[in-house]
């Protein structure tokens, strides 16, 4: 068996120890080591997005990685979305805008579209096309997805105005 690596992580800002395995993907270590099964695995081989989590503020297909790169990262997922018991915006509009159905792709989605908007906050239909390319759903047909992050948009943009 391949010796073990000593990693640290800051995962939704609590710090971990662990002991991995060099080949662990990151997916597994976030579902298995961390029981943060809310990250899934749809493929297993960068195709479906379904495992998308942010590491150090970047969307980041956590299939693509090993657990051992991501030593010394802060990474957030689904579970550290959600501030102060308040869904983040992005989790309100797939709620309100029925932006899925079965939830499998949901997770995925969710943490790229606050990716783009995070780099974009006002991002065109095309645009929210475009980010969400490599995320695969299998039931909504998209249009509530996009209507989603639409929603997001602008529920972000009037608390920024009410910040000012
Ligand atoms: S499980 Fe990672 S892209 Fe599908
Ligand atoms: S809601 Fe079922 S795969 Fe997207």
């Amino acid at each position: 068996m391949a010796e073990k690596a000593h990693i640290k992580v800051v995962v939704n800002g609590v710090e971990h120890h662990s002991e991995v395995e060099p080949r662990l993907l990151l997916v597994h270590y976030l579902r298995e080591t961390l029981g943060l099964t809310g990250t899934h695995v749809g493929c297993d081989t960068s195709q479906c997005g379904a495992c998308t989590v942010h590491v150090d503020g970047q969307a980041v297909k956590s299939c693509t990685m090993f657990a051992v790169q991501a030593d010394g990262s802060s990474i957030t997922t689904i579970e550290g979305l959600a501030a102060n018991g308040k869904l983040h915006p992005v989790q309100e509009g797939f709620w309100e805008m029925h932006g899925l159905q079965c939830g499998f792709c949901t997770p995925g989605m969710i943490m790229a579209a606050v990716d783009l908007l995070n780099k974009n906050p006002r991002p065109s239909e095309a645009e929210i096309r475009h980010a969400l390319e490599g995320n695969l759903c299998r039931c909504t047909g998209y249009h509530n997805i996009v209507r989603a992050v639409q929603y997001a948009a602008d529920k972000m943009a009037k608390v920024g105005a009410a910040d000012d």
